[in-house]
């Protein structure tokens, strides 16, 4: 069997393969710019940097994509805004701690192309069931096909309005304390209802998972640039205090925060 490609294992300049573009990226021209796609978020990306010979190591001996994960995944990155994909071994890790716990009901929030909701409901028994919520009807049908191709489309339930709005129907439905992991992101002015609206959702022993809770290391900066940081901020603190869960903060991508409800 081929070795997955790992995600970040196709830089942008080898794929247009112009040694003009690569020394034009080596310069950083093209530093700050959204051209590539799927390249500005990298350039400024945490620990540790994709194209590392370790991390490229780590990725070859740890993954184990399905086929169907890794051809949307592929898909994915040639889209405008591609690079908003959550990473492969995070999606990997969720789907495993979903395992880890027999999860049957999972809520995901911030569908984008369907690739944390495939990962999520590849984890799940045939029962299980997938609420994944999105306000874009677009990046989803990227997905869908996907999501058959692995014959797990069944399983996923599609809510297409804001993320708030399906968990406030959820809990009005009586369905506080049944969802055994909760997947948030979404944007990110909401995450502090995101988060309390998920806590409530779960059950006890449930798994909370928050993403991009560094913010390409803007949480560090005294006065936040914009209010997506400041919100960030204010979660992380809110986890920290909140003695409902325990934590864990991944340094994986731009940050990965798991709560363990108690
Ligand atoms: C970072 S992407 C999600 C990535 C996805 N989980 C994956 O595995 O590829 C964030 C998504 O949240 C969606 N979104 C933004 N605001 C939303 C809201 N209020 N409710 C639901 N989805 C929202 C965006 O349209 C975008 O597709
Ligand atoms: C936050 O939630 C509100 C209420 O659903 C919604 O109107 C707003 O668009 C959301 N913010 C973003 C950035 O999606």
């Amino acid at each position: 069997m081929a070795l997955p490609v790992p995600r970040l294992s196709i830089p942008a300049a080898l794929a247009l393969g112009s040694a003009a573009l690569g020394a034009a990226f080596a310069t950083g021209l093209f530093l700050g710019k959204r051209w590539p796609p799927w390249g500005y978020r990298r350039h400024q990306r945490l620990l540790p940097p994709p194209d590392n010979p370790l991390w490229q190591y780590l990725l070859s001996r740890s993954m184990r994509e399905h086929p169907a994960l890794r051809s949307l995944r592929l898909l994915t990155l040639e889209q405008p805004q591609g690079d908003s994909m959550m990473t492969c071994e995070q999606a990997q890790l969720l789907a495993n701690l979903a395992r880890l716990i027999k999860a049957k009901k999972a809520l995901d929030l911030g569908t984008f192309t369907g690739y944390s909701a495939l990962a999520l409901a590849l984890a799940l028994p045939e029962a299980g069931r997938v609420v994944t919520c999105e306000v874009d009807a677009e990046p989803p049908k990227l997905g869908r096909p996907l999501w058959k191709q692995a014959e797990v489309e069944q399983k996923i339930d599609l809510r297409l309005q804001p993320a708030l709005q399906t968990l406030d129907e959820l809990l009005a439905a009586g369905e506080a304390g049944t969802f055994d992991i909760a997947v948030v992101d979404a944007d990110k002015e909401n995450c502090t209802a995101y988060y309390e609206r998920c806590l409530q959702l779960l059950r006890p022993g449930g798994v909370l998972a928050v993403l991009r809770v560094l913010w390409r290391g803007e949480v560090l900066q005294p006065q936040p640039k914009n209010k997506a940081v400041e919100c960030v901020r204010n979660l992380n603190e809110r986890i920290l205090r909140d003695a409902r869960v325990y934590i864990s903060l991944l340094p994986l991508d731009d940050g990965l925060s798991l709560a363990f409800k108690i």
